[in-house]
């Protein structure tokens, strides 16, 4: 072991000169370093220390979030610094992981220029946009005064998602603001009250969302057998009328409705007449691929709730069996159902025409559907009502008796397409009104052999049973019409 006294002391004396002279130079270059990136400049002088004393609070989100995210940090500087400006930086690479390792990187570097932030446009509905901030940066303050710097980022490559970073000299002071700006956030979504449509884009691998317009439809405009309209109505549209009551009462209020029946019978009209009903609610539609993310579009409708969330086709998910007797995908929708808890607000609308393909699960997991209603194809009351509905307010001089008679087994969307033809026979002979020849053409037409793929694809099962017009004038040549195919 060396001694003190073997020491030589004036090679010691040299060393620790040296020392002292490597550690000016290196502190020496981080304060040029400082100096000669502007943007680190910016950033240190406003916080009062150097980069290495920064204390940095990152919140990630969805991408699809960053309409509100930039929504609640706006409403945040309007409070705390208003006029204050975002800066970032001015050409170069601009792939951070975040915003502390591009000041980093700026640092090191020492050439990173200070600049304009990178602005791009998110949607807040089916007709606005608002500018964003992609990758920017600005000074204000904490709530307690503290300076603080705020940075917003977003990266949409493989793994991509929104950045809110805050930069401060301390803790709490860049928590208090990220928790402000996340309440800001919930507060005032743009989302909140909107018709979504939840997609999934396989190429990016991340959700998409499109705002849609919310549908206007009275009640008269759907057509379904006497008193089932209104149950749906009473079920879905009444516990969120009385949603305070039935929670003080400990009764909760989360619904689910089954609505099943063969194509084109009404299912997803139905639906849109519940959207447009409940005008206060995020609706939530889900699309095939984004099934996956089922567990994002819930989450989402908890967040914005009063909130429906309708998933169309359901049994297409059931149908997924890659590997458990039920579809993994139909159990996780049918968890995610469950997952809502007592309070929240959040509607279920499942559609299917396959309904049992669903029972199986249905019957395992019970209580996420507590009403199942069949939208059947249309008796002859509904399609009197759907052939005056569809003849849009026209004079109809027709006998509808006959047309009734000779649809049955059709389905509501074959009346409509049906209606559309009739009208476009009447506007060619220029006829004011509706008559038993315009029917009997437009019959005629949709019934022949060369239309079963029109009358399928219009979701009709059967074809017209009979003739409606037997006294069709002779010059038309009479087409004849099928009779039941099944
Ligand atoms: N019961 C109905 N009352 C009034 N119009 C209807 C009714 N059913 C269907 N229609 C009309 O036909 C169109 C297609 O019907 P819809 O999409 O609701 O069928 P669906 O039951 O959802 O079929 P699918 O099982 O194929 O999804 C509707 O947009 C609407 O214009
Ligand atoms: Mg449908």
């Amino acid at each position: 072991m060396v001694g003190v006294t073997d020491i030589d002391l004036a090679g010691a004396r040299a060393l620790a000169e040296s020392l002292r002279q490597v550690y000016t130079a290196v502190a020496t270059r981080i304060g040029e370093d400082n100096a000669a990136s502007p943007l680190v400049a910016k950033v240190t002088d406003h916080l009062g220390c150097p980069l290495s004393d920064v204390v940095v609070v990152e919140e990630k989100y969805r991408l699809y979030e960053h309409a509100a995210l930039q929504t609640a940090a706006d409403l945040y500087l309007g409070a705390h610094s208003p006029g204050a400006q975002w800066f970032g930086i001015v050409g170069g690479e601009r792939r951070w992981e975040s915003i502390i390792n591009m000041l980093l990187s700026a640092m090191r570097e020492g050439s990173r220029m200070l600049g304009r932030p990178d602005y791009g446009t998110a949607p807040i509905g089916p007709e606005a946009t608002i500018e964003v901030v992609q990758l920017g940066l600005v000074a204000t303050t904490a709530p307690d005064g503290t300076p603080v710097v705020v940075g917003l980022s977003n990266r949409d490559d493989y793994d991509s998602y929104s950045l809110l970073t805050v930069l401060s000299a301390g803790r709490e002071a860049a928590t208090a603001v990220r928790d402000e700006v996340d309440r800001l956030k919930r507060e005032h979504d743009p989302f909140r009250g909107q018709v979504l449509s939840f997609g999934f884009s396989e190429h990016r691998d991340n959700e998409l969302l499109t705002f849609l317009p919310r549908p206007e439809l009275g009640a008269e405009e759907v057509v379904l057998p006497e008193g089932r309209l209104e149950a749906i109505e009473d079920h879905i549209v009444g516990i969120a009328e009385q949603a305070d009551r039935l929670t003080e009462a400990g009764q909760h209020l989360r619904r689910g409705l089954l609505l099943y029946g063969p194509p084109g019978t009404g299912k997803t009209h139905t639906t849109r007449y519940l959207i447009g009903r409940l005008r206060d609610h995020t609706a939530v539609l889900m699309t095939g691929p984004a099934m996956g993310k089922i567990d994002y579009a819930v989450a989402l409708a908890r967040k914005l709730q009063p909130s429906i969330v309708v998933v169309e086709d359901v049994d297409l998910i059931a149908e997924d069996r890659s590997h458990h007797e039920t579809s993994p995908l139909l159990f996780s929708l049918l968890d995610a159902m469950d997952g809502i808890s007592g309070d929240v607000d959040v509607t279920f609308v499942l559609t299917t025409n396959r309904v049992e393909a669903l029972e199986h699960a249905l019957v395992q997991r019970p209580g996420r559907v507590d009403l199942a209603v069949e939208v059947p194809p249309p008796d002859a009351v509904a399609r009197e009502r759907l052939i005056r509905l569809y003849a849009r307010n026209r004079p109809i001089a027709a006998d509808t008796a006959k047309v009734v008679a000779a649809t049955e087994g059709v389905t509501a969307s074959y009346i409509k397409e049906l209606l559309r033809r009739v009208i476009l026979v009447a506007l060619r002979s220029d006829a004011p009104a509706l008559t038993d020849d315009h029917f009997d053409t437009a019959l005629q037409a949709m019934s022949g052999d060369s239309q079963a793929l029109t009358r399928a694809l219009l979701g009709s099962q059967e074809t017209p049973s009979a003739r409606t017009h037997g006294d069709a004038k002779d010059h038309r040549a009479p087409a004849r019409l099928q009779p039941p195919s099944c």
